[in-house]
């Protein structure tokens, strides 16, 4: 009898081509872009494997409804703060990730907001199509220049090594804070210093988040943090929402504790605290790290092909757990 699939987000067929030929797959159909958690709970008993979205609970709850067929959960995402994975190892369900096609699209959203925010381009264009709004005059948008710069990647895994090659070939300087100091061969090859995250903090005109959210990196960034922080200088985050306590930051938004923000993930949800709203000097994206086409595409194979592999002995390309 065939394995049975069930992907929860309804998505380009192209990438799923393989372990649609291969498998028994439900996916949302037509209109409906995904299921809801509690269809999930009560179709998940008949499965054999689950691709989630990266937003999707994959909790305690779900698992127990599940029947001992489950036995690997494929999260189409690099990140799986979605998942409960102390909880699937025990009950021996395969976690997997895709970090391969998620690292360079991440990277360039990470950059492409630092170049957006730095030199004001959103904001400009904004203003530009409103009658009367911008002035043209030398010293009119006066945004910062990148180059000869220092960035601080927080975080300095695929996505943080991708971001310092970009942000080398700009002429800016590299320093970085991880919770493992990387080889001395690879802090070289990105000419990258080992800073405390104080220290950090202290000197970086450009500071980006690029850690994966765990319970020890939950506000990472914080009131103390951006205080330390320099008054040009901007914060990016591309990874989690609550690596950073948004409140704090509205509040170092609003009092020029620091220069300006780009965000591409918000704490509470989908969308930004209203405050931010109305700052000129923010740049906000639904959480667009990832997509482009290409990339939806890559990730569904990504995703389906560690399904691919478990089931046919292989081992999947990326294992979260039960490595
Ligand atoms: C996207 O957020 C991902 O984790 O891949």
């Amino acid at each position: 009898m065939k394995k049975k699939v069930l992907v929860t987000y309804n998505m380009f067929r192209e990438g799923y081509a393989e372990l649609m030929s291969k498998y028994d797959v439900t996916i949302p159909e037509g209109d409906v872009e995904t299921f809801s958690y509690e269809e999930v709970l009560e179709m998940i008993p008949d499965f054999d494997a689950l691709l989630s979205m990266f937003n999707f609970p994959v909790d305690r709850r779900l698992i127990d409804t599940a029947s001992s067929r489950l036995k690997i959960v494929s999260n189409y995402a690099v990140g799986y703060d979605n998942i409960d994975i102390p909880y699937c190892t025990e009950k021996g369900i395969q976690v997997t990730n895709t970090p391969d096609p998620v690292t360079e699209p991440t990277a360039d959203q990470a950059f492409g907001l630092l170049l957006a925010v730095s030199r004001r381009i959103s904001e400009v264009d904004r203003r530009m199509r409103i009658p009367g709004a911008v002035k043209v005059a030398l010293l009119e948008n006066l945004g910062h220049s990148l180059y000869g710069k220092t960035i601080g990647i927080l975080g300095m895994g695929r996505i943080g090594q991708a971001l310092a090659r970009r942000a080398l070939a700009s002429g800016m300087r590299v320093v970085y804070h991880n919770r493992h100091r990387l080889s001395p061969d690879v802090e070289q090859k990105y000419e990258a210093r080992f800073l405390p995250l104080g220290e950090l903090l202290a000197i970086a005109d450009v500071v980006s988040v690029n850690a994966p959210l765990t319970a020890d990196t939950y506000h990472l960034i914080g009131e103390e943090e951006l205080k330390k922080m320099k008054p040009d200088s901007i914060l990016i985050n591309t990874a989690r929402g609550p690596l950073v306590d948004e409140k704090a930051l509205v509040k170092a938004l609003q009092s020029k504790q620091i220069w300006a923000a780009g965000l591409d993930v918000f704490e509470f949800g989908d969308f930004p605290l209203p405050e931010l709203l109305s700052m000129d000097n923010v740049v906000l994206n639904p959480h667009t790290g990832t997509q482009t086409y290409e990339v939806r595409n890559e990730m569904a194979a990504y995703a389906a092909r560690n399904i691919i592999n478990f089931f046919e002995g292989k081992g999947p390309v990326a294992k979260v757990n039960m490595k």
